[in-house]
């Protein structure tokens, strides 16, 4: 059976100051009427699965709780990681409590914070990669890129295998040029950030590639303390933890991937313009939420959740109005925004 694990433990911060520290994006209502992380569990919907288990930061542990409440599914544990790890150690983490009694479930590793239009294409390649996983392969699903994006990993497609490509190389994060190369030869998928295999196989690769990352979490593990829903490990053990994302630790060193392609409407709303980009907007191209009054105003992004903003003459802006913070930014520029949050962050 296949077992959804959704890592909802990163920070989102190209979406300052909608996304915060204490309430990042995937618990954010941006499109639609829920939280992406309550449509990440909402999208499994018709997919034969085993309830998800969720890994989060022990600092968010009542908003996951009571997100998942609202949607009133099962689910089997919530994760709680006393620091961040990033995705290698929270995998391992779930890896390790899926095989504890012996079992070897196929592990569906989703990000919470994607946006996809079309389910029932996620779920056909979710299915077509259930067969290979079962096959002992680490399945990614690679998205048909567009523009030289440097914040993706990169698939390149070797030959056919079943209903997917071998995975000649994976390539996380390359620098401009390497990513303009790519995108032009036609060879390359984006890495959506979705994984599927079984449990044994991923802890078997993480061992080879980062034993290290391994015996923190295998020791991290040791000790488990379990309190209503919440899962929690041995902090020292996981603070010893290496940082580090499955991309790098196991995806770039693994001989055994294979991609299946996904062409659903994939968006990891990686900033204001992507978000601009997923929704639906008014005659102008505008996209108001909360209270709003223009005038000669396109193609703008406004987010008013605190108070009325109004505009005039404007084009391409990204206006977002919180309690106690106004961002206004170019929308071409706004992914500069985690250059304020990190300002932000070293004066204080
Ligand atoms: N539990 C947990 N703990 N979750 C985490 C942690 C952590 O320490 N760090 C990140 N996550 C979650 C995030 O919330 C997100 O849902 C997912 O894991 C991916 O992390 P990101 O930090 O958003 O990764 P990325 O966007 O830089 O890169 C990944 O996604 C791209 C597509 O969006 C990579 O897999 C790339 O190869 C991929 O192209
Ligand atoms: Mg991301």
């Amino acid at each position: 059976t296949i077992t959804p694990i959704i890592m909802a433990g990163g920070s989102g911060t190209r979406l300052w100051p909608l996304s915060r520290g204490n309430y990042p994006k995937q618990f954010l209502t941006l499109s639609g009427e829920q939280t992406m992380l309550q449509n990440t569990i909402t999208r499994l919907n018709g997919l034969e699965h085993s309830p998800a288990m969720l890994i989060c930061n022990e600092e968010h542990r009542f908003i996951a709780a009571e997100q998942i409440r609202q949607l009133g599914v099962n689910h089997s544990g919530i994760f709680l990681e006393p620091v961040g790890r990033n995705t290698a150690p929270a995998i391992a983490l779930a890896a390790f409590k899926a095989t504890e009694q012996g079992q070897d479930p196929l592990l569906l590793v989703l990000a919470a914070d994607h946006v996809i239009d079309d389910i029932s294409a996620f779920q056909q390649s979710v299915a077509k990669a259930a067969e290979l996983a079962a096959q002992d392969k680490l399945v990614t699903f690679g998205i048909v890129g567009n523009k030289p994006e440097t914040g993706y990993g990169y698939i390149k497609r070797g030959q056919q295998f079943q209903s997917g490509f071998v995975v000649d190389s994976f390539v996380e994060k390359p620098d401009l040029a390497t990513a303009q190369q790519y995108i032009q030869s036609g060879d390359y998928y984006w890495n959506s950030g979705m994984f599927l295999f079984k449990a044994s196989r991923y802890l078997t690769e993480l061992k080879a590639f980062r034993p290290d990352i391994y015996a923190a979490c295998e020791a991290a593990m040791r000790v488990q303390n379990n309190d209503l829903d919440f899962i929690r490990v041995d902090k020292a053990a996981f603070e010893a933890c290496p940082d580090e994302s499955i991309d790098y630790a196991v995806m770039e060193q693994t001989q055994d991937a294979v991609v299946v392609p996904m062409d659903a409407g994939w968006s990891d709303v990686g900033g204001f313009a992507a978000l601009w980009d997923v929704s639906e907007k008014d005659n102008n191209g505008n996209v108001f939420k909360g209270d709003v009054k223009a005038v000669d105003t396109k193609n703008t992004l406004v987010f008013g959740e605190d108070k009325l903003v109004a505009t005039v003459g404007v084009e391409n802006l990204v206006i977002v109005n919180t309690k106690d913070a106004v961002l206004v930014a170019h929308k071409d520029h706004s992914q500069h925004v985690k250059t304020i949050v990190n300002q932000l962050k070293s004066e204080q």
